[in-house]
């Protein structure tokens, strides 16, 4: 695979100092101009960051910027330390500067600076529609939800002729939703508050992305775990912040390396139970800490809670929010991943200072989340079937998880050291060696294997380690032990000497 030299593209990629457009955008623009007209073609490796930097008389954090909006939307592949390529597959259709075109290139449109952060496609996942394939993280077995007793429950409300749940209402949520999630955490999670702190959300992401836009200003500094859950980065994103991330270790994020790194943050955000993507769960030394800091410094703590109903090993942990005596916390669950992703149903547990404004941002984007489900929703977890299921996952989900161990010690033996997780529905697979992960993953799918690489989790670390996210929830042991099979084939040709295409 070539790499082109700098010298070759400086000329083609230096801005215009008249112009008004950022660095950033102009770079992003004329990198991409040089991939769609096939200047840059599939799989040529572009200069590294620091030399287009002196070539261009910009900032290395100008070309990082546009680079990494590259990579997002799926012009460049990459990463620190493996070098960045042109993508074998891009967005768009490439076509040569000399080609004539019947057509004048369209406009660019002029978005909004909100506009201009989102990126598009943001992420293949996005679009993903298919079954679930091990080891593809996050989704549980959809064929062990209890589909009987659910739809008994949706056309008992049906057949009742249920006006209220047709009509708008609290934008808050339904009532008897808000009360039931607060009557199960309290004892399942240790949350401490009272039905009217709850706000149901339209899943996980609409709860980070309300919270991001009440709290954050374009700038404001936030510490976010490294490695980390990219749909906070999203969050962050799009509102300007300034995401900065801190090392996570077995302890959990490391409190004092984000001291020291930045004190004044307006806002932590953290994955305590279960740490996205790492599996590690805060101690309670480290809780205790960034509650002190949080109060002290006037900070927000937003607690992601995502999937800490299951827990294998070790004493629970309560929850932040039940810890913290001073309002700091805003507490997030999500029913996406006890249940299942569709239904988007997340809710907020706020302070009781913040409910009104949650409220009426809430109302403000979307109205209200659908009123049906929530109802639905209320009578399984009011019956008892939420706790019921959630037990059965945990036994079914601990068999998985150990057939994922020893079918890893069977076939990945001194490749990949599988962690045996702790909670969750995901564990990492150490890579051991001079591999590459994005290598791995990109063989890997070809394998129909989904092992989405760790080192994309990392946005500051030069040389992440390589690993991989391995989702186990939702695959039978057959599934494991074959899909653990083909990996090991892919990882020693990955490992071979002959493939140089980190
Ligand atoms: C850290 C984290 N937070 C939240 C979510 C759930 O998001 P949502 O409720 O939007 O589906 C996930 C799902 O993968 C996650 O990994």
């Amino acid at each position: 695979m070539s790499r082109v030299s700098s010298a070759a593209v400086a000329g083609a990629l230096a801005p215009d100092p008249q112009s008004s457009e950022p660095l950033y955008r102009q770079l992003y623009d004329k990198l991409r101009r040089q991939i769609l007209t096939g200047a840059l073609s599939a799989g040529q490796q572009i200069p590294s960051t620091r030399i287009l930097a002196a070539d261009l008389c910009v900032s290395r954090n100008t070309v990082m910027n546009a680079i990494e909006q590259l990579i997002a939307e799926g012009y460049l592949e990459g990463a620190a330390g493996t070098g960045t390529f042109v993508a074998a597959v891009v967005p768009e259709p490439i076509t040569p500067a000399d080609a004539a075109s019947p057509h004048p290139p369209a406009r660019a449109p002029r978005w909004s600076a909100f506009g201009e952060r989102v990126t598009v496609p943001r992420s293949p996942a996005d679009a993903w529609e298919g079954q679930p394939a091990p080891f593809r993280p996050g989704i549980p077995p959809f064929d062990l939800f209890p589909f009987d007793l659910w739809g008994r429950l949706a056309s008992r409300r049906w057949r009742r002729r249920p006006f209220e749940l047709l009509n708008y209402g609290d934008p808050a949520g339904y009532l008897p939703l808000r009360r039931a999630v607060i009557d199960y955490m309290s004892v399942a999670r240790g949350i401490r508050a009272a039905a009217e702190q709850v706000i149901i959300v339209s899943g996980a992401q609409q709860g980070l992305e309300l919270t991001a836009r009440l709290l954050l200003d374009p700038g404001d500094p936030v510490w976010i775990e490294e490695p980390g859950y990219h749909g906070m980065w999203t969050a962050l994103r799009l509102q300007g912040a300034d995401a900065i991330p801190v090392p996570v270790d077995d302890a959990g994020l490391d409190v004092q390396a984000a001291i020291s790194r930045a004190r004044r943050v307006k806002m932590a955000y953290v994955t305590p139970s279960h740490q996205f993507p790492r599996g590690v769960t805060m101690t309670l030394g480290r809780r205790l800490d960034l509650l002190h800091w949080a109060e002290q410094s006037d900070a927000w703590i937003l607690e992601d809670d995502y999937d800490a109903e299951f827990r294998y090993a070790g004493r629970p942990i309560p929850a932040l929010q039940g810890l913290d005596p001073h309002g700091r916390v805003i507490y997030l669950g999500t029913f996406t991943k006890v249940l299942f992703p569709a239904l988007r149903l997340a809710y907020l547990v706020v302070p009781p200072d913040l409910v009104d404004r949650f409220t009426a941002a809430k109302a403000a984007i979307d109205r209200q989340s659908p009123r049906m489900d929530q109802a639905i929703l209320a009578d399984f977890i009011e019956g008892g079937h939420l706790a019921r299921h959630i037990r059965r996952m945990r036994t079914i989900y601990l068999e998985r998880a150990e057939a994922l161990v020893h079918a890893a010690d069977r076939e990945l033996k001194g490749a990949v050291d599988v962690a045996r997780p702790q909670a969750g529905m995901h564990t990492i697979g150490w890579l051991r060696g001079d591999v590459s992960d994005r290598a791995v993953s990109r063989l890997a799918g070809d394998a129909h294997v989904v092992a989405w690489p760790l080192s994309t989790c990392y946005r500051d670390t030069a040389a992440p380690p390589p690993g991989l996210i391995l989702g186990f929830a939702a695959y039978t042991e057959a599934e494991i032990a074959e899909a653990t099979r083909a990996l090991a084939g892919v990882i020693t040709r990955a490992a071979s000497p002959a493939r140089s295409d980190g």
